[in-house]
């Protein structure tokens, strides 16, 4: 295993922004204050609705007793001194729509997101939320010109529970047993790694026969598309809110965590210039290391097309954003 060197980031103060408050927004901002990680500021562009979300959740403060202060804001100068901004604003899918069908809508709201974002906290680590993720991520980076390590996306925490939770399914296991890891882009071509997914400590590829693994990686590859499907009127954000809600605790923490994220790559798998899901070690400097595993050629082929599914992702967007 190899790993890049270590960023020299400001360890800033307890508040986090969130940036577009409606369902994975506004989940992850009551996980944030219910873990008494973090005061929060909720901002979004209808009026009205950070202000009251704000309220209610601090309505609920005396019987989850927490002590965390909840501001509900339009305005961006509310959100200065963030140590951390996540940015959720924009639209979910819908149903038969891909990721990268959002690209159109979402790549102007994020990229003019993280600009307003980073002017008020220019110390701040950048949690990218919004699909397509890790071509959003890139443009996000982009725009803001922050150290690539401060910059990340949120994908694989969550991609990786599900295969989790798949696996734990299928075998009948408790799910705390199960470790999984899913690597590549947030989209259809991720790339779920059964060599390197275990029960406790036992990889399932001793414990189940390649058909069902097959049939649990595909499930999880269409895992957001399922909850859309059953859902027609939006996607997933309990379990996204819960996985952006780890990264958050890992910086402000300062776990130093080992999760996929969507992180800025230099070499690192042969892959240069892009945003894609790898392990990496999450602290209060951001992206610390980016963890390099030892890939089967079949991985390494699979994570490849996943990241020209991405590089051509950012080359449209890039595009787009020109016009
Ligand atoms: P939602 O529609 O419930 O909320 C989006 C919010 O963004 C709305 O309140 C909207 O008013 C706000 N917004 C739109 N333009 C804005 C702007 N310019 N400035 C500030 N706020 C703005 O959508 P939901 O379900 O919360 O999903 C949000 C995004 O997260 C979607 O792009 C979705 O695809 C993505 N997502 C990503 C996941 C991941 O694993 N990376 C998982 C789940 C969702
Ligand atoms: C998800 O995976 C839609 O990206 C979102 O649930």
């Amino acid at each position: 295993m190899a790993s890049s060197p270590m960023s020299t980031i400001p360890d800033t103060g307890n508040r986090v922004a969130v940036i577009g408050c409606g369902r994975v927004g506004s989940t992850l901002a009551q996980r944030i204050v219910e873990k008494n990680l973090a005061d929060v500021v909720l901002l979004d562009i209808v009026n009205g609705l950070p202000q009251a979300l704000a309220l209610d959740l601090l309505e609920a403060r005396g019987i989850e007793r927490h002590d965390c202060q909840i501001i509900g804001t339009c305005d961006y100068a509310e959100t200065a001194g963030s140590a951390i901004v996540v940015i959720t604003a924009g639209s979910p899918r819908k149903p038969g729509m891909n990721r990268d069908d959002l690209l159109q809508i979402n790549a102007k709201i994020v990229v003019e997101a993280a600009k307003n974002a980073i002017a008020h906290s220019p110390d701040a680590l950048l949690i990218i939320v919004t699909n397509p993720l890790d071509i959003l991520t890139y443009l996000a980076w982009q725009a803001t010109n922050l150290p690539p390590r401060r910059v990340m996306g949120m994908a694989g925490v969550l991609d990786s529970a599900r295969f989790q939770t798949f696996i734990a399914m299928e075998l009948g296991v408790c799910v705390r047993d199960v470790s999984a890891l899913v690597l590549g882009g947030h989209g259809d071509l991720m790339v779920p790694l059964p060599r390197y997914s275990t029960v406790n400590g036992i990889p399932i590829t001793e414990l189940m026969d390649t058909v069902t693994i097959e049939r649990l990686v595909e499930r999880t590859r269409h895992g957001g598309a399922e909850i859309v499907e059953l859902m027609q009127t939006g996607g997933a954000y309990f379990a996204p809110a819960s996985s952006t809600c780890l990264m958050v605790e890992a910086i402000l923490k300062k776990q130093s965590r080992q999760v996929p994220a969507s992180a800025y790559l230099q070499g690192e798998y042969d892959l240069n210039d892009i945003f894609i899901g790898v392990p990496c070690r999450l602290g209060c400097r951001g992206i610390e290391r980016v963890i390099e595993l030892n890939l089967t050629d079949a991985e390494h082929e699979a994570l490849k097309s996943s990241a020209e599914s991405v590089r051509q992702g950012i080359k449209k967007a890039s595009e787009m954003l020109k016009n």
